[in-house]
């Protein structure tokens, strides 16, 4: 266990004797409740440090007086905990008297930088952040001090503090570290109920967003912001503080955005306030420059991990009559007629890469997986400004054919559509989405399983997931889109009742031949799409060695 002090002598002698020997001595500053984010910390000032000393004290002076400074989280035992796990030497854990003793009168302030943002909505706060942390620092004289880029303005007014009393101290910032679904950790996250905690994670990916909208080419600040603002009320977000694109080190508003921004977000879930930030870099801005596109756009997915298929290849490179699906369904795109591909390549792209330069479509990345409307997304910024239409397919269906790709595209130009889709009628509809028609046959909704009666359940037409949109109506509809289950996944589905509220034309085609669209997602899949290939490839031989015949014979004649 490391060592628990409660004053500030003990903890001097303690690192007087570590200096005497020579160890460099780190600090990080905590409110205790520790969570992955405050690990990374710990983790951090471990490699660059001999002496880990982690502080554990919730700050009064940094609460208002109707903040939660009664209901903060507090658990030294855990973090006691924890702590021994991640290399802490010494935990110092003083009570208020220690830090504040009687009488105590002094304020340390950093202007401007104290009363911008947060400051601005939480008087007093960074004026008591600054002053804990210096009495903090000179308790330690440490070598490096610690902080998390979760509160960034935090940082940034530490950093000011220190710069200009002159502080001999290095203020290393760790970046934030974010839940499975998005959301960065905060010790104030225990406050969220589940259905908070879904909302919550509008922050990140509000943010995600407008980092979408600056690739796509878009530079007004305050565009951004507003577009920011709307995602999270949108979301349903109690009621947003601020969202805004600033210098990273001034963090003054920026109108333009031509360098290196910092994008931060502060919303109310519920009574909880959260934040939440992002760094956006010059390189990154400038680098997206979009190719002036016309006709039709591919959108391949093909980013799905694929763990079920029990192999260390990207499951879209596993082979179907000899070739990696993935370049199955982009030949099937281009005998449609469509030449201009994207494929979206998941965290191992690096091994598909090769085989998607050589067959010469373009790449873009989804490092984390949130469904297939997040897929598309990251193809934004290459179809920004770009009018015409994107055709959606899945790199795991190698069975499908350019005729009915071809079959989709002329039928969405046809009949001027929003949105045309493919449907299929299956032996067993269990588990997919039902389409409803009216009486007219025509498109109504989609039921997904967990919605549907025992009427809806007994409709064997499901949703085949290939579809054709109108590109800017798509685009509109993936940047606003809520994500209200928990695990902030987003799926087209969704875009198809957004754009048909919004007065799309949306036409439901049906496929015949339902096995065009079987998806491959395990061992058993792959061998039962190959069986089928193998079985599609004899009837077509044989069907040309009639043809040929027959033609032969007619020759002949
Ligand atoms: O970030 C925190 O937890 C606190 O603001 C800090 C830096 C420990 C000061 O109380």
């Amino acid at each position: 266990m490391p060592k628990t002090v409660r004053k500030t002598d003990i903890l001097r002698r303690e690192i007087r004797k570590a200096r005497k020997q020579g160890e460099t001595i780190g600090l990080v500053p905590t409110m205790g409740s520790l969570h992955a984010g405050h690990l990374a910390l710990v983790e951090a000032c471990r490699r660059r440090c001999d002496l880990v000393v982690v502080s554990v004290f919730v700050n009064p002076r940094q609460f208002g007086p109707d903040e939660d400074l009664a209901r903060y989280p507090r658990d030294l035992r855990r973090d006691r905990r924890l702590l021994e796990k991640h290399g802490c030497d010494i935990v110092f854990a003083p009570d208020a008297r220690e830090i504040y003793p009687r009488g105590f009168k002094t304020f340390v302030g950093v202007e401007g930088l104290r009363d911008t943002l947060c400051g601005r909505l939480r008087p007093g706060h960074f004026d008591g952040v600054t002053l804990v942390v210096l009495k903090l620092l000179l308790a330690l004289l440490p070598d490096v001090a610690f902080f998390g880029e979760k509160d960034y303005q935090q940082l940034v007014v530490v950093r000011q503090m220190v710069r200009d009393l002159g502080f001999p101290v290095e203020i290393e910032g760790v970046p934030l570290v974010r839940d499975k679904d998005g959301l960065a950790l905060s010790s104030r996250s225990v406050y969220l109920s589940p259905e908070e905690r879904a909302i919550a994670t509008s922050l990140f990916k509000s943010l995600e967003m407008a980092r979408l909208l600056i690739a796509g080419g878009e530079r007004r600040a305050r565009t951004v912001e507003e577009r920011t603002v709307t995602l999270l009320v949108d979301s349903g977000v109690t009621k947003v503080d601020y969202a805004a694109v600033v210098d990273p080190s001034s963090l003054e508003q920026v109108k333009y955005i031509d360098s290196d921004v910092r994008i931060l977000v502060a919303a109310w879930v519920g009574a909880t306030r959260l934040i939440d930030n992002i760094a956006i870099d010059a390189e990154s801005i400038g680098r997206k420059r979009q190719a002036s596109r016309r006709g039709t756009v591919a959108v391949i997915m093909a980013a799905g991990e694929g763990k079920r298929m029990k192999s260390d290849l990207p499951k879209v490179m596993h082979k179907i009559g000899g070739k990696p699906m993935v370049a199955q369904v982009i030949d099937a795109a281009r005998q449609a007629g469509v030449k201009d591909i994207i494929v979206v390549a998941g965290d191992r792209s690096q091994k598909v890469m090769p085989l998607l330069k050589r067959l010469g479509v373009e790449v873009v990345r989804q490092d984390v997986q949130r469904g297939t409307g997040h897929a598309v997304l990251q193809s934004y910024p290459l179809l920004a400004r770009f009018g015409g239409n994107v055709m959606v397919l899945s790199g795991d269906t190698p069975l499908i054919r350019g005729g009915s790709i071809e079959r989709v595209l002329s039928t969405h130009k046809k009949h001027s559509n929003t949105i045309t889709f493919i449907t299929t009628e299956v032996p067993d509809a269990t588990g997919y989405g039902r389409i409803v028609r009216d009486k007219n046959d025509n498109f109504t909704r989609i039921v997904e399983e967990k919605d549907a009666d025992p009427g809806i359940k007994a409709i064997k037409e499901i949703n085949a997931g290939l579809y054709c949109f109108k590109a800017e109506p798509l685009f509109d509809a993936l940047l606003g889109i809520k994500a209200d289950n928990v695990q902030m996944e987003y799926y087209l589905t969704d875009v198809i009742e957004t754009m048909k509220s919004r007065g799309g034309r949306v036409e439901a085609l049906r496929m015949a031949d339902h096995t065009e669209m079987l998806g491959v997602n395990n061992v058993k899949d792959l061998e039962v799409v190959r069986e089928i290939y193998a079985r599609r490839k004899k009837d077509e031989d044989s069907k040309r060695r009639l043809e040929n015949g027959i033609h032969r014979k007619r020759r002949r004649r």
